[in-house]
């Protein structure tokens, strides 16, 4: 369902949602006050009510996934640490080198397969400074994305989270969760929440994507975490004063917006079936578990983006030859009918 005018279908991300009429509503009403004072009661409601989703004690309410990101990044190291994280993570690729200037520190990358790390490979990548005669720098924390949005929305099977989250246990390095999608994680792996992040000490949960809200995050973890967080969100300048109506936005898409997303991981699954059938397409099939579709193309990546958008349907070129498709809230069953005849006649 769409509710603004628009000829286009829009699938370059699920962060082009617009809030509901419903949700428009529920933030015109919202009760707030001065956050950065704490008290919002709005605010307040969201953050516990996703700390207590996710079984931890407190969670923080900012800005962006980017900053969730950050703060967790800069609490749980010191400059000179080292951060072990996937070669595709959104971590390394897309918040523009925060690891390095916002903390000091560096990156272990670890290869993937099917878009995902595999334990071993965690483990092999961390590093300590102990016992190198100071070479190694100190691997302290470990980053795991689910779901991985370059791993083409795929998740992680519940034991490979629990394993990894042990093997940075193991090796005295904390483990964050970097859960931009982790409710499409949850809902396509009916996997309750508090369960998937049991083992992880920090989380970040985007409201602004899936859901289906126009700003904000969550990050998650224990009081003392969180407390630690809360200053470096200040430092970071995210502190949000009356920020009860982008709060009241991410209660109405927990109330409303989670069940469906099941909705936009089949219509993913039938517009990937179907591109993947054609000539000259290819898609990877097992990685298709959530709202997202890469596809590659025998044509450039920018020619199928420009013959789709003339079509009056957008995509994200993600390499020479793959484009990203992301279902989401607005996309209906009609429209995956019509991207798969505009596919079906360029073949
Ligand atoms: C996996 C992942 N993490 C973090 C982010 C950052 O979120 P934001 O755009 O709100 O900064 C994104 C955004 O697309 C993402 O896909």
């Amino acid at each position: 369902m769409r509710h603004y005018s628009t000829d286009r279908i829009d699938l370059r991300s699920d962060t082009v949602t617009q809030p509901t009429p419903e949700m428009r509503e529920a933030m015109h009403t919202a009760a707030v006050g001065d956050d950065v004072l704490g008290d919002d009661p709005t605010v307040n409601q969201l953050e516990n009510r996703i700390a207590q989703m996710c079984g931890k004690e407190a969670a923080l309410f900012v800005p962006s996934g980017t900053m969730a990101n950050a703060i967790a990044l800069r609490c749980h190291t010191s400059p000179g640490d080292e951060i072990i994280t996937a070669n595709n993570s959104h971590i390394y690729i897309y918040e523009g080198g925060g690891y390095a200037a916002l903390c000091g520190a560096s990156i272990a990358l670890v290869d993937v397969h099917g878009g995902l790390m595999r334990p071993e490979d965690v483990q092999n990548a961390i590093r300590k400074q102990a016992g190198s005669l100071s070479h190694y720098p100190d691997g302290t924390l470990v980053c795991v994305e689910n779901t991985s949005n370059r791993g083409g929305g795929a998740c992680y099977p519940q034991h490979t989270l629990d394993e990894i989250a042990a093997v940075a246990k193991a090796n005295d390095c904390a483990v964050h969760m970097d859960g931009a999608r982790v409710f499409n994680a949850a809902v396509a792996t009916s996997t309750p929440l508090d369960r998937m992040v049991r083992d992880y000490d920090s989380i970040s949960i985007c409201l602004s994507k899936g859901l289906g809200a126009p700003i904000g995050s969550l990050l998650v973890g224990s009081t003392s975490f969180i407390a630690q967080a809360h200053r470096w969100r200040k430092m970071f300048g995210g502190g949000m004063r009356q920020a009860g109506m982008l709060a009241a936005a991410g209660l109405h898409a927990l109330d409303h917006h989670v069940e469906r997303m099941a909705e936009d991981h089949a219509r993913a699954m039938r517009l990937a079936t179907s591109i993947n059938g054609l000539d000259g397409y290819a898609v990877d099939l097992e990685t298709v578990e959530t709202n997202m579709v890469y596809f590659e193309s025998n044509l450039k990546a920018t020619e199928v983006m420009k013959a789709l958008s003339d079509s009056g349907i957008d995509v994200l070129d993600i390499g020479p030859n793959t484009c990203r498709i992301v279902l989401h809230l607005h996309v209906t069953d009609e429209d995956v009918n019509q991207v798969i005849q505009t596919f079906e006649s360029f073949s």
